[in-house]
């Protein structure tokens, strides 16, 4: 059987990314720009200023990738693009260049979720985790567990009733003014959250209560911890009269405060939600697998938190790559294997009707 080659395309949110992936999973070539800088200096992303910066740059990232693969698009048997969900502004670029492509060079388009690619990426690095196994889809734009049951079949068992745990960080480390220490200054919130962590004395200094705890479902929240970590952090500038720029002593405390909230938050949930799996014997007990992806999964504290769940309940964890977690192009291409090999949501030229949608 002759090998296919899938070019991938993502401008979901801040990153324009572009991967090529042939139906055996290589990886071929490459390439990624990312908003990131401009948008940590403007204190969050503007959407028009995302969209304005993808459409200037799809284009040179496309042909990288291709170069980096040392081909031309003429090898490249079929363009898969993310359409949803993301920022309008932002999906709408990718969509139509995905689209341009397909119809100048009469491709296939394959239009893409971003959560099925975030979910379906370390099928790629880990060719042994076959359906179904369990997701953990953690970001500054998302947070779900749900059970991977085909490549375009998900059991939806919980999600963030409100906030996304990579928001709450995004916040409080911008609120915490942290990016004025140089060490953290080109970090993302939840990045310099985990470095300041790190460096605490004493993780438990702040109170702090996991949410939720009493509720029967797998559903997350974390509003309610923003709102005590700003309580906190009030609290502590009231009490040490500092300067405008300057961030509070003790901001390392809080900081694994609140890192350790979060983390007995979602291993509360995600336990609960294995629970379910084996009442329900949605998962054969000797497959179980949990993978976890997405811009948060970057974070060791919390996946070795997931790690205890997991040895406790005999799931074996998974996590791609942090290059492969957060927002790129090779994990939409992954996603265009797998549909292509799945026969499943293929376009050959009746495509145009297809609209990114938020
Ligand atoms: O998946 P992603 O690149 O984009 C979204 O779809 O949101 O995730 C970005 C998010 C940001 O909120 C960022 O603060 C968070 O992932 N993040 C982290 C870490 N690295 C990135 N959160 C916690 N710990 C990290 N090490
Ligand atoms: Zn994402």
């Amino acid at each position: 059987k002759k090998k296919q080659v899938i070019l991938g395309i993502e401008t979901s949110c801040d990153d324009t990314g572009c991967g090529i992936v042939d139906t055996e999973g290589i990886l071929l070539g490459e390439a990624l720009h990312s908003q990131h800088l401009i948008h940590l200096n403007n204190g969050g992303i503007i959407p028009p200023l995302a969209g304005d910066l993808h459409r200037k740059n799809i284009e040179n990232v496309v042909l990288s990738a291709l170069n980096n693969a040392n081909i031309t698009i003429e090898a490249v048997d079929a363009v898969a693009t993310t359409v949803k969900p993301g920022l309008p502004l932002s999906l709408m670029i990718g969509t139509k260049y995905g689209k341009y492509l397909c119809k100048k060079y009469s491709k296939p388009f394959i239009p893409i979720h971003h959560m099925e690619a975030h979910a379906l990426t370390a099928r790629m690095i880990d060719k042994s985790i076959e359906f179904p196994f369990l997701v953990l889809l953690i970001s500054g734009g998302h947070c779900l567990l749900a059970i991977a049951q085909k490549v375009d079949k998900f059991l939806l068992l919980g999600e963030s009733i409100d906030d996304a745990p990579g928001e709450v960080f995004d916040k409080m480390a911008r609120r915490m003014k942290l990016k004025n220490l140089p060490e953290f200054a080109t970090m993302s919130g939840g990045m310099a959250v985990e470095v300041a962590a790190s460096k605490a004395d004493n993780p438990l200094q702040y109170d702090f209560k996991p949410p939720m705890s009493a509720y029967k479902d797998c559903n997350f929240s974390f509003a309610g911890i923003k709102n005590v970590c700003l309580h906190h952090l009030i609290k502590e500038e009231r009490n040490k009269e500092i300067g405008p720029n300057e961030v509070i002593p003790g901001i390392n405390n809080l900081c694994a405060s609140l890192l350790l909230v979060v983390t007995r938050h979602l291993c509360h949930r995600v336990q609960r939600g294995m629970e379910y799996v084996a009442r329900k014997n949605l998962i054969p007990p000797d497959k179980q697998i949990l993978v976890v992806s997405g811009g948060v999964a970057c974070n060791n504290f919390i996946t070795e938190g997931l790690k205890i769940i997991c040895d406790t309940m005999a799931y074996k964890l998974v996590r791609p790559t942090p290059k492969l977690c957060t927002d790129n192009g090779i994990m939409i291409a992954w996603n265009g294997v797998e549909r292509w090999n799945a026969n499943v949501g293929i376009y050959e030229n009746d495509f145009d009707h297809i609209e990114s949608q938020k």
